[in-house]
């Protein structure tokens, strides 16, 4: 091992592409806060390289890494241990290496994704939840939108907030029905999207990659109950094209996906370090940054 004990601890995100990750802003935000020393960097890696390069990161002295598109299922497979939140998504974005080097998995999307919601939704909360909100969606009827991994990722924690029903819609029906039958159809139903004519939400969160081709999935008219919110998990720019659609669909507010970041960012902290950083002024500190 490389480690000099006085070197600040290392952290990284790896992705690909990674060099516009928010990831190191947050976390040196974090440890300033809390008074940590830390070093927190962007690495892209190749197709191909990623277990190449946990390894070389973790002989380095690494502590941790932050894991993002595309490698979020290969961290998964790559460890050795699984946090539940990990099983339950069959994904991973965050690693850590014990003291013994062996590699932990853990998906922190989900109870991010739970804790803004929390936030816009105005349920509150003493101290931090460390992932066990329960009731907090209660009465409240939940539209996801996609199929695929992110949205995987993140139905547990939703369903432990015990919303009144969760609605997955998916452009491929066959996926949403994966999902129904993982879960249970008792717990959230599957359907394409036309099938949801005539039916209203109080949330709706999309969980698509959609709108990287700039656009929003074929949705009829009218889902919207009043005061609901409209969620998109991407952030910035990639958001606007859902997030405009539900503004002029009837949403009453709407979110893109930082905050989750921002959450997500504050759980790794947490299983990293064992300490809860403050995430409202960093979100806010983002925020002022992309104006
Ligand atoms: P991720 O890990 O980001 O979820 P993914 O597994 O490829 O990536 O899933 C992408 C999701 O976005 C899927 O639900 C996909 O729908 P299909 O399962 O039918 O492919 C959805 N998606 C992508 N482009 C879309 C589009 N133009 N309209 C509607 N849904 C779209």
């Amino acid at each position: 091992m490389t480690h000099d004990d006085d070197a600040p601890d290392r952290y990284a995100v790896m992705g690909n592409p990674v060099s516009h990750s928010r990831s190191p802003a947050i976390h040196r935000m974090f440890a300033a806060q809390l008074g940590d020393r830390i070093e927190y960097t962007a690495i892209q890696v190749e197709p191909g390289g990623f277990a190449q390069a946990v390894e070389q990161f973790r002989v380095s002295g690494g502590r941790g890494l932050n894991v993002t598109v595309p490698f979020k299922l290969e961290a998964y497979q790559l460890a050795d241990s699984h946090t539940p939140l990990a099983q339950q998504a069959q994904a991973a974005n965050v690693l850590r290496f014990a003291p013994d080097g062996a590699l932990e998995a853990h998906n922190t999307d989900g109870p991010g994704l739970v804790r803004d919601l929390m936030r816009l939704l105005g349920i509150g909360g003493s101290g931090h939840p460390g992932s066990s909100a329960q009731d907090v969606f209660r009465g409240r009827r939940m539209l996801v939108l996609g199929a695929g991994g992110a949205v995987r990722g993140v139905l547990a924690p939703l369903l432990a907030g015990v919303p009144a029903s969760v609605v997955v819609a998916n452009r491929t029906v066959e996926r949403a029905r994966d999902l129904e039958r993982l879960f249970g159809a008792g717990r959230i139903r599957a359907c394409g999207y036309s099938d949801l004519a005539g039916h209203s939400f109080d949330i709706i969160i999309n969980g698509t990659s959609a709108s990287l081709g700039g656009e929003v999935p074929p949705l009829p008219a009218g889902l919207f109950n009043a005061g609901a919110l409209a969620y998109d998990m991407m952030y910035g720019d990639r958001s606007l094209p859902f997030l405009d659609w539900a503004q002029r669909s009837g949403a009453a507010s709407v979110s893109d996906g930082l905050g989750m970041l921002v959450e997500q960012a504050a759980e790794s902290y947490h299983f990293w370090r064992g300490r809860f950083p403050d995430t409202v002024p960093v979100l806010a500190a983002l925020r002022l940054g992309t104006r």
